[in-house]
């Protein structure tokens, strides 16, 4: 008796191994895995960039773009099968280099319209984003003569949409960022982003039963009711290096006093940060700072972005470049640089 429960045993863990073997055998191909996880908590792959095959395609506007051979070859099939329903997608952002996000999201925080918030919900932190891997294709729409490519009149055509996300899986595609799910993507409502999974049947699974990636992976974090989730994983090492070296209500150098230099966090808060700067790995911060010169200091060549000068106070405020906050590639430890006020 026990020995038959042995065998037993040992053949369903066989079989369990043999499945899970397959499954990864099924999505991992051609030096990576097409099941990768990028997202606001989990970074790039380091050797990623260089071991993904890409290929030269061509963008609604004809600028020369780059996406994953396997991506790209079913994307056409699943465009040409849209086409026999009358449907016409284009390609928009396919491939982006962290140095291209990186660009993308200094124009974007720098439009006032826009703010930080408003970045943090549709664009990833440059070495965040699944553009990274080729696998995430924006798509848009080709109506007439008519380009639909800006999210809100992507947003509004519910109609078009719903017909293509209906065929994503049969062509290994999911729908990456659901509506009302930015509790665990992190981000808004993007029918227009495709990712490829690089498996049909996974594919449909995640379709299917109208789950995030995330949790297909069991990999889920609420980001919006889960205090310690909400901050994404690098704001959380800048607040607490930020707290550790910075806050001070006052220090001093040579020529000024240098009064309340916020956290990065009071500065979020009170939208009062100018610019945040997000590398693959560093940071750069413009805090808020007064100062008041030190009798008889010479404040001439002093250059003050943004400066005002409060004659009632004698203090000046300003916002100031104050610190890089290097990561180690290699272990993910923080070190802060350049600390100082820069003058
Ligand atoms: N729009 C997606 C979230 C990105 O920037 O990767
Ligand atoms: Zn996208």
């Amino acid at each position: 008796m026990k020995k038959r429960y042995l065998l037993i045993t040992i053949i369903l863990l066989l079989v369990s191994v043999f499945a899970t073997a397959c499954t990864k055998s099924k999505t991992n191909r051609n030096g990576y895995d097409y099941l990768v996880l990028v997202n606001k908590y989990s970074q790039l792959p380091d050797d990623w960039e260089k071991n993904v095959k890409l290929v030269n395609a061509k963008n609604a506007w004809d600028e020369d773009i780059k996406v994953e051979k396997e991506a790209y070859e079913q994307y056409k099939k699943l465009a040409k099968d849209l086409k026999s329903e009358g449907i016409t997608i284009e390609l928009d952002s396919v491939y982006r280099s962290v140095k291209e996000q990186q660009k993308l999201w200094d124009e974007w925080s720098a439009d006032p319209e826009k703010g930080l918030e408003y970045v943090k919900k549709y664009v990833a932190v440059p070495g965040y984003s699944e553009h990274h891997t080729g696998l995430a294709i924006d798509i848009c729409l080709r109506k007439g003569k008519k380009l639909v490519y800006e999210n809100d009149d992507m947003i509004a055509d519910k109609k078009t949409f719903s017909k293509i996300h209906k065929k994503l899986a049969d062509y290994g595609f999911i729908l990456r960022y659901l509506k009302g799910r930015d509790n665990v993507t992190g981000y808004a409502y993007e029918p227009w982003h495709l990712r490829y999974v690089g498996d049909k049947k996974i594919a449909k699974e995640i379709m299917d039963k109208n789950i995030t990636f995330e949790e297909y992976l069991g990999q889920e974090k609420d980001l919006v009711n889960n205090p310690e989730a909400a901050k994404y994983q690098i704001e959380k090492k800048l607040q607490k290096e930020f707290d550790k070296k910075i806050y001070k209500d006052e220090i001093t150098n040579s020529r000024f006093n240098v009064k309340k230099i916020y956290t990065y966090k009071d500065a979020k808060d009170d939208s009062t940060i100018k610019s945040l700067k997000l590398g693959k790995h560093d940071i750069a911060f413009d805090v808020i700072y007064q100062i008041q010169p030190k009798e008889g200091a010479n404040i001439i060549d002093l250059t003050i972005p943004d400066g005002e000068y409060d004659e009632e106070l004698g203090w000046i405020k300003g916002i100031h470049r104050v610190g890089v906050l290097r990561q180690n590639p290699k272990n993910g430890s923080l070190k802060l640089e350049n600390f100082g006020t820069g003058w």
